[in-house]
């Protein structure tokens, strides 16, 4: 089968497009002809060695994945529970089109086949195209950890939400909307039609407005997706209520609390949920989230995106077409 794979980490060069030999799925494990993968920036620092993450080498990227189950590893069609949430009724079965984010270190869906674990994956949404669909599963899933399960959000708070015209942020301000939260975010002209769309209920710009003089009154969580100066995450945190939470994906930087009025922080470390995901997949069929693809380009093309990716920003979600 063909697949883009490094044999060790580096440039964007490392990265070989090929013939791979195809794996079969051992217990527990599914083989999925591939739909399509996306590409996230954790792809690019896992490539070039920048991530905290043990890779297993030689390693196909694109953790993030869509496709139809091909084969079925010892013991799944039955173990798999098709209890509530997992969104497969009775288990795995040839032909199902799933949707899921694999684990980091192992194989991803660069390539035309993947054999994953059986619960890494659940139906994909029925709503959108299959290849689209696997722009939804890390980042969506980031989305909602960030604002719920690190942030605490509940219905009636009030989130500030900085970076919001991003992949992650689109999705943030989609699920605090629907979740009753009143959202404030930050875009720069060419993202502010799409928050504004997303649902936020006001959006500043930050590239023509001073921030904390634009907000009215402090916020519960401020929830950070921007590469921002530290200096100025630090300022932001007096947008925070006391006993607020100040909350960031940008792991590459120390998150800013404020002990001395109990405003506490926490980074995200995006894992992999399988019931959320089911829930986010049902969102996305229930037309309340909204998954946005900016380009599709075939696998053969992946290496000339990590290049472009070293370069500078990637804006928009990505997949990749085997
Ligand atoms: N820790 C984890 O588990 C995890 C998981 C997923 C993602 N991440 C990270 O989370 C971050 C967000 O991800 P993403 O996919 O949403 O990235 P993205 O699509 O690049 O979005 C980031 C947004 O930040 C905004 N921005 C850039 N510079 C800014 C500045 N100086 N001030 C204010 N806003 C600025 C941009 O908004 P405009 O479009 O308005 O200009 C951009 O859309 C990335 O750093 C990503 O690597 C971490």
């Amino acid at each position: 089968m063909k697949a883009v794979q490094f044999h060790e980490v580096g440039g964007p060069e490392v990265l070989r497009y090929g013939d791979v030999e195809q794996q079969a799925p051992a217990a527990g494990q599914v083989r999925l002809r591939v739909a399509a993968s996306a590409f996230n920036a954790a792809d690019n620092g896992m490539r070039a060695g920048f991530l905290p993450i043990p890779v297993e080498l030689p390693h196909v990227p694109g953790y993030d994945v869509s496709g139809t189950v091909d084969a079925l590893g010892d013991g799944v069609g039955g173990v798999v529970d098709g209890g509530p949430g997992n969104g497969l009724a009775g288990g795995l079965a040839v032909g199902d089109a799933v949707v899921g984010f694999l684990p980091m270190e192992r194989d991803g869906g660069a390539a035309e086949y993947v054999v994953v674990p059986a619960e890494a994956v659940v139906a994909a949404p029925h709503s959108i195209p299959l290849a689209d669909a696997a722009a939804l599963p890390s980042v969506s899933l980031t989305a909602w950890q960030a604002l719920f399960d690190d942030g605490g959000l509940q219905a009636g708070q009030r989130v500030l939400i900085v970076g919001a015209g991003g992949v992650v942020g689109k999705y943030a301000v989609q699920l605090a909307v629907r979740a009753g939260v009143h959202v404030i975010a930050t875009a720069s002209p060419r993202s502010i039609d799409a928050v504004r769309a997303a649902g936020a209920d006001q959006v500043i710009d930050h590239t023509r407005t001073d921030l904390l003089d634009a907000l009215d009154g402090q916020v519960d969580v401020l929830l950070n997706l921007a590469p921002i100066e530290p200096e100025q995450f630090a300022a932001y945190v007096d947008a925070v209520r006391d006993g607020g939470v100040v909350v960031s994906t940008t792991a590459f930087m120390a998150t800013p609390d404020d002990a001395s009025r109990g405003v506490r922080a926490a980074t995200v470390f995006v894992q992999p949920n399988r019931e959320r995901l089911a829930q986010l997949v049902a969102l996305v069929d229930a037309g309340e989230l909204t998954v946005e693809v900016t380009r599709r380009i075939p696998l053969e093309e992946l290496t000339a995106l990590h290049a472009e990716a070293s370069e500078g920003r990637i804006s928009g979600k990505v997949v990749v077409l085997p």
